[in-house]
C-alpha cells in the first residue's frame, strides 16, 4: 500500500509553493474523493456516512467523515501547511543604482544562506475586486525563474566561510531586474493571475525556491525538495485519511463510532496564533459544530473528546552525517527507519507515557517501524502545534514526525520509505477506536 506515494508527494510539493496552494491542492483531492465542501458561514447539514471538509482563510483545512452509527470519538491527525519563507512587503520595488531589488521580510525561522544563488519565484494569494464590486481570492504563482539573491564573491569577503550574520534588510533583497526593465512587479503578478493590476486590493505573496524535488542516494533512498516540513506529513496524512474511507483498502476494519478528522493548520512557523492556526478555535469550532448538527449535547461531546486520540505530525530531525554530536546520545532518528515519536520533558511535545504507548500499539497494528527523539539535554530544540492545539481541544495527543535533514532550508532532505509509513499508521488510526475504561486504562 502507498508504494508510489513519493511520486505523488513530489508532484504535490511542486504544486504547493505556499500554504494557499497546498490547501487548494488538498481541496482538489478531497473533491475528487467524494468529499463535500462546507462553508463556515453557511448552515451545515450532515448525514450519516457523509464526507465533508471546511477551509478557513484558504490556508487551513479540516476534513472529516460521519460514521453510519452514533459517533463516540474522534481520531485526529494534524499537520501544518506553511513553511518558512520571505514575504513580499508592500510596495516592494527598491531602486539601487542600476538595479531594482525587492523588499522582503522573514516569515518564520529559516536557514537564510541556502536561499542564495538559486532561481527564486513568487506565489501566494491576491484579493481582487470583481466586476460586481465584490472581492474574490485568486491564487497566483509566477511560475518562472524571476529572482535571485546573489552571494557576495569570496574575493570581496575573505571571511565569508567563517560564519556570517545576515542583516535581512540590507542583504536579503532579491535582484528583480535592471532599472531600465519594462516589467513592474505587481504587473507581472497580475498577469500571472490573469487579473488587472488595478483590481488587486490585497496580497499575501511569498518567495519560493524553484525546481522540482529529486530522489538521490546510492540506492535512491533519499528525496530532497522544499517544504518537506511539513508538507511531507500533510501529504502522508491526506493519503492515509482518504484511504481509510475507502472500503477496498486493506488495513484494520473501522471501529464502531469512529469519526476521523484530518486537520491542516497554517502559521505553525510563526507560533500558530492566527484565526486559522492551531492556536485558534478552528478545530474546536468544527468538532462542536459536528456534535451539535448531529444532535449531540455537551455531555456527548465531552465524552467523545475524552475517548479521542490525536497525532500531531510535524517533521523531526534525523541524525546529521556531519554533526552527529548535535543529537541526543541515544535517541538518534535515522531516515527510512520509521516514524519518530518526539518527547520533551517540558511538554513542548505532547507525547507522554499514555500517548506514546497508544501510538506504538497503532504502529504494531499497521506493521510500521517507529523510533524515538529527544533533544540533547543542553539544547532547547523546536516546538510544534500539538501542545498549542491541546489548549483548545484537550485529548490524548502524540507528537510525531518523519526524520529529515536541513530543516527550514528551502531544500530539505528525507527518506523515501517514511512517507508511506506515516500514511499506513494513520490509515489504521483513522479506523480505530479508543475507549477509556477504569481511570488509567485504555482499550483500542
Ligand atoms: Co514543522
Amino acid at each position: 500500500m502507498f508504494e508510489n506515494i513519493n511520486e505523488g508527494l513530489l508532484d504535490f510539493l511542486e504544486k504547493s509553493p505556499t500554504a494557499f496552494h497546498a490547501v487548494s491542492n488538498i481541496r482538489a483531492v478531497l473533491h475528487a474523493s467524494g468529499y463535500t465542501e462546507l462553508s463556515e458561514s453557511q448552515k451545515w447539514e450532515l448525514r450519516r456516512g457523509g464526507r465533508y471538509f471546511t477551509v478557513r482563510n484558504e490556508s487551513s483545512v479540516i476534513a472529516f467523515r460521519i460514521p453510519q452509527e452514533d459517533y463516540t470519538h474522534f481520531m485526529i491527525a494534524a499537520a501544518h501547511s506553511d513553511s518558512p519563507s520571505f514575504k513580499i512587503k508592500a510596495n516592494p520595488e527598491v531602486k539601487a543604482g542600476p538595479y531594482v531589488k525587492l523588499n522582503v521580510e522573514k516569515y518564520g525561522g529559516m536557514l537564510i544562506a541556502p536561499w542564495f544563488d538559486r532561481p527564486l519565484s513568487v506565489a501566494g494569494r491576491l484579493i481582487v475586486r470583481d466586476e460586481n464590486g465584490g472581492l474574490t481570492t485568486r491564487l497566483v504563482n509566477v511560475d518562472r525563474d524571476l529572482l535571485m539573491l546573489p552571494s557576495l564573491a569570496i574575493h570581496m569577503d575573505r571571511e565569508a566561510n567563517s560564519g556570517h550574520a545576515f542583516n535581512v534588510q540590507n542583504e536579503v533583497m532579491p535582484l528583480f531586474g535592471d532599472e531600465t526593465s519594462a516589467g513592474h512587479f505587481m504587473e507581472i503578478v497580475a498577469q500571472a493571475a490573469g487579473v488587472k493590476k488595478e483590481a488587486i486590493l490585497g496580497d499575501d505573496l511569498f518567495l519560493y525556491a524553484r525546481g522540482r524535488g529529486t530522489v538521490f542516494g546510492a540506492d535512491h533512498e533519499y528525496l530532497s525538495a522544499g517544504h518537506l516540513d511539513d508538507l511531507q506529513c500533510v501529504y502522508a496524512a491526506l493519503q492515509g485519511f482518504i484511504a481509510s474511507g475507502d472500503s477496498t483498502e486493506k488495513g484494520c476494519r473501522t471501529a464502531q463510532g469512529t469519526l476521523p478528522v484530518l486537520a491542516v493548520f497554517d502559521n505553525e512557523e510563526v507560533g500558530s496564533g492566527t484565526k486559522q492556526g492551531a492556536d485558534s478555535t478552528f478545530l474546536e469550532d468544527v468538532l462542536r459544530r459536528i456534535n451539535e448538527v448531529l444532535g449531540g449535547g455537551t455531555e456527548q461531546l465531552l465524552r467523545a473528546v475524552s475517548s479521542s486520540f490525536m497525532v500531531s505530525a510535524d517533521n523531526a530531525h534525523a541524525i546529521h552525517p556531519n554533526y552527529p554530536s548535535k543529537a541526543d546520545p541515544v535517541n538518534r532518528p535515522v531516515m527510512n527507519r520509521g516514524i519518530v515519536i518526539k518527547y520533551n520533558a517540558n511538554q513542548k511535545y505532547t507525547t507522554d507515557a499514555v500517548s506514546a504507548a497508544l501510538f506504538k500499539m497503532f504502529c504494531r497494528r499497521a506493521d510500521v517501524p517507529f523510533q524515538e527523539f529527544t533533544n540533547r539535554s543542553d539544547m532547547a530544540g523546536g516546538s510544534t502545534l500539538g501542545n498549542i492545539s491541546n489548549a483548545h481541544v484537550s485529548l490524548n495527543t502524540v507528537d510525531v514526525g518523519l526524520p529529515q535533514l536541513a530543516m527550514h532550508s528551502p531544500y530539505e532532505a528525507a527518506g523515501v520509505k517514511d512517507t508511506a509509513y506515516l500514511a499506513r499508521v494513520l490509515l489504521v488510526i483513522f479506523r480505530s477506536g479508543l475507549s477509556g475504561g477504569a481511570p488509567g486504562s485504555y482499550r483500542l
